[in-house]
């Protein structure tokens, strides 16, 4: 079960620092599931327990959203037997029941993992119809022309005859190996069937943002971070 301390947690919850709040404490005004609790360090099991202050309960942040700067060789799966999983680099402090990827990457993708405890939230982000774009930075094995792009974008039509929605991609690098792709499905393997169906091969891929939040750049790769309310907030924006 999540823990967490209780003055920490409430601080974090409502416009109290903790100085007040330790104060609140100590004046028996904060009870967990009906018994007054005075000690800041006090564990909070925050997915089952109940705060009231001043007899109102306080609304208790039961779900999370994380950002994680995958690194290669890290599986997109909440666990696994045999191999490191994106849910094993998240520290402990930020670890919750049900955690898990809303998104896969490949094993050898880099960059932007969200990870949350919120199913109806993930199924929102991913949801095709709901065109929130995934950002992502492919170096490609050759040079890419004008026409493929062009073919790209109109919606393509993989090699085993899955059709895709419209793409934006837009070359970024010097040499028109290196490109922008945006995209709102999260079909297996989708980028690299992408650049395979018009000739190309994807040597290095990176998401670098989910709707209109990037990847934090001062996240190394393997840390994690929870998001503020405003980034979960932009991860909606189109
Ligand atoms: N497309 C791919 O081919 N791989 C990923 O990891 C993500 C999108």
């Amino acid at each position: 079960m999540p823990k967490e301390r209780i003055d920490k947690m409430i601080a974090s919850t409502t416009a109290h620092s903790r100085k007040e709040v330790k104060a609140m404490l100590r004046e028996k005004r904060v009870l967990v599931n009906g018994n007054t609790v005075t000690d800041g360090a006090f564990k909070l099991d925050i997915a089952a327990d109940t705060v009231c202050i001043d007899g109102v309960a306080l609304p208790m942040k039961r779900y999370i959203y994380l950002m994680l700067n995958k690194p290669q060789g890290i599986v997109s799966a909440s666990r696994s037997a045999a191999e490191k999983t994106v849910v094993d680099l998240v520290p402990p402090d930020l670890r919750r029941d049900g955690l898990f990827p809303a998104g896969r990457l490949d094993k050898d993708t880099t960059g932007f993992v969200l990870l949350t405890n919120d199913g109806d939230f993930a199924h929102r982000i991913l949801s095709p119809k709901n065109h929130i774009q995934k950002t992502y930075v492919a170096r490609l094995a050759e040079p890419i022309t004008s026409e493929k792009i062009a073919v790209l974008q109109s919606g393509t039509t993989l090699r085993d005859g899955t059709v895709l929605l419209p793409a934006s991609v837009k070359i970024i690098g010097e040499d028109a190996q290196t490109v922008q792709i945006k995209i709102c499905e999260g079909k297996y393997h989708q980028i690299k069937r992408m650049l395979a169906s018009v000739g190309n091969r994807v040597t290095e891929l990176s998401r670098t943002h989910m709707g209109a939040l990037p990847l934090d750049s001062t996240l190394a790769p393997g840390a994690c971070r929870a998001l503020t309310e405003d980034e979960v907030r932009k991860i909606c924006e189109k």
